[in-house]
């Protein structure tokens, strides 16, 4: 029979060539003027899955973009596996930032990836790591080495909040019926120290609206005199954390949960150089709330973090205006078991009640979504671990990320399955940035070690 290690070794340019087009596809969802190509890209995909051996594939209409779900039974009797990706991408401006057009793929050795990366909006997140499973799937369909059945189910709309998966899901329970939810969307330490991510954080977003007068004004004939809405947002905005960088919004820590003594010494196990942290970043110092270290902050506790802000005048030169109204997106990182609708709600009330007179303020909340953690005492995730020891020669270490997919608290939830995130990026590969890029070798690794995932969770559910 062949191996998954010849059978790479033969197909490895193809391999990177079908990737290499499927990138060339500008799916950017939170952008209506790549409407078409989002859509051109579930098509894609659909060929993709019946092409790897899927024996129906449908292109699931939503409210938004189109699921596209694929599935290949081989024996009800046996357990199935539900892989889950997306299709979309994040918008790739700034595109001055890029080394390389973000939808023109290009293959470059890095530091980090002597073999080669593929530069690409998506080549990471996550086209690279969601084709890593359909060429996984062509390899046990071809060989005869699928052991058990497989669903897939791969989105469009992850990077804008999941709104349709989360209509899709409750509306197809029974299609959607699996035994075990494999995800590659996420990522792991190094090329040699391999990690499973056992948790994601959770997510509220809002935009907040600051307005003073009804109209922008002379900054020399109304200043000082008159509240200015982006002295006031910023000042407010300061408020949110204090001196030791604690957040201060009423019962925002009332649910936390608190890792014991054990569990973050077990954490700090996990290889990390803040040397090298700071080196990879060009910072002195790293920064965060007091109590805690970087991975924890990073993972285990909750954030509050200004991502874009914007108000009065930006142009050329300089103009004296106080205007009328100020903006800014926030986001809130969520841990277990902070329910992320009560946060926004305190959030509003809090911002609410700090806005001085003189102004007033909108808060409009956006999406959101619960954090996740997985046990590492069930077969999902032992049989994860095996197969990295196979395909990495080591034990992969089980580590929470600071990241989120908001999509998968709810699976867990409608589906009653667990979710086994089994990523193949590193945090360098610039995800959401300018130049995001996927090791090649991390491609072929992924294809690798996935049929060995199939076959020790079937062994294992006998
Ligand atoms: N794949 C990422 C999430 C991720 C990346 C988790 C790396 C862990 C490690 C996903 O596509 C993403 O970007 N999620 C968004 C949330 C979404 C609601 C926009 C995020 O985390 O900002
Ligand atoms: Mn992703
Ligand atoms: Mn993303």
């Amino acid at each position: 029979m062949q191996t998954i290690q010849e059978y790479i070794q033969q197909n490895k340019q193809r391999f990177l060539e079908e990737l290499i087009n499927l990138l060339k596809m500008p799916s950017v969802s939170a952008d209506p003027a790549y409407n078409q190509d989002v859509i051109n890209t579930a098509d894609s995909i659909r060929e993709s899955l019946l092409k790897a051996g899927c024996d129906t594939v449908e292109i699931c209409e939503t409210p938004g973009y189109p699921i596209v779900y694929g599935e290949k039974i081989i024996d009800p009797n046996l357990p199935t596996v539900l892989v889950y990706g997306h299709y979309d991408v994040q918008p790739a401006d700034p595109i001055d930032l890029w080394d390389s057009p973000p939808f023109e793929p290009i293959i470059k050795k890095t530091e980090i990836h002597p073999e080669g990366a593929i530069f690409a909006r998506g080549s990471c997140d996550d086209k690279g790591q969601m084709y890593m499973h359909v060429k996984a799937l062509e390899y046990m369909t071809n060989t005869g080495n699928l052991p058990c059945n497989v669903k897939f189910m791969i989105e469009g709309e992850e990077e804008v909040g999941s709104e349709s998966l989360a209509w899709f899901v409750p509306r197809n329970k029974e299609k959607l019926a699996n035994d075990v939810i494999l995800i590659s969307d996420t990522g792991m330490i190094a090329n040699d120290i391999p990690s499973i991510t056992t948790g994601l954080r959770g997510l509220s977003y809002v935009e907040v609206e600051v307005t003073g007068p009804n109209r922008d004004l002379h900054s020399g004939l109304y200043g000082g005199a008159v509240a200015n809405p982006i002295n006031i947002l910023t000042k407010m905005i300061a408020s949110l954390h204090d001196e030791n960088n604690h957040i201060t919004i009423p019962g925002f820590y009332d649910k936390v949960e608190e890792l014991s003594k054990e569990e973050r010494a077990e954490m700090a196990k996990a290889p990390f150089s803040l040397e090298a942290y700071k080196n990879a970043l060009a910072i002195d110092a790293v920064y965060g709330e007091k109590g805690y270290t970087t991975n924890e902050r990073n993972s285990i506790r909750p954030t509050l973090d200004v991502n874009g802000i914007w108000g009065g005048y930006t142009g050329e030169g300089a103009k004296t205006v106080i205007a009328s109204k100020a903006y800014a997106k926030i986001s809130m990182r969520l841990v277990p078991n902070q329910e992320w609708q009560e946060i926004t709600t305190l959030f509003k009330k809090h911002f609410e009640s700090i806005a001085p007179a003189g102004v007033t303020v909108k808060v409009t909340p956006h999406h959101g979504g619960q954090g996740y953690v997985t046990p590492i005492d069930n077969i999902g995730y032992m049989a994860a671990s095996k197969a990295y020891q196979e395909t990495f020669g080591v034990r992969p270490i089980p580590q929470r990320s600071g990241g989120s997919i908001p999509i998968v608290s709810l699976f867990e939830k409608e589906l009653e399955s667990k979710t086994i995130l089994m990523g193949f990026g590193l945090n360098s590969d610039a995800i959401h940035s300018p130049n995001e890029h996927f090791g090649v070798w991390n491609y072929l690794k992924g294809i690798e070690t996935i049929p060995y995932f199939y076959q020790y969770f079937t062994e294992l559910s006998k």
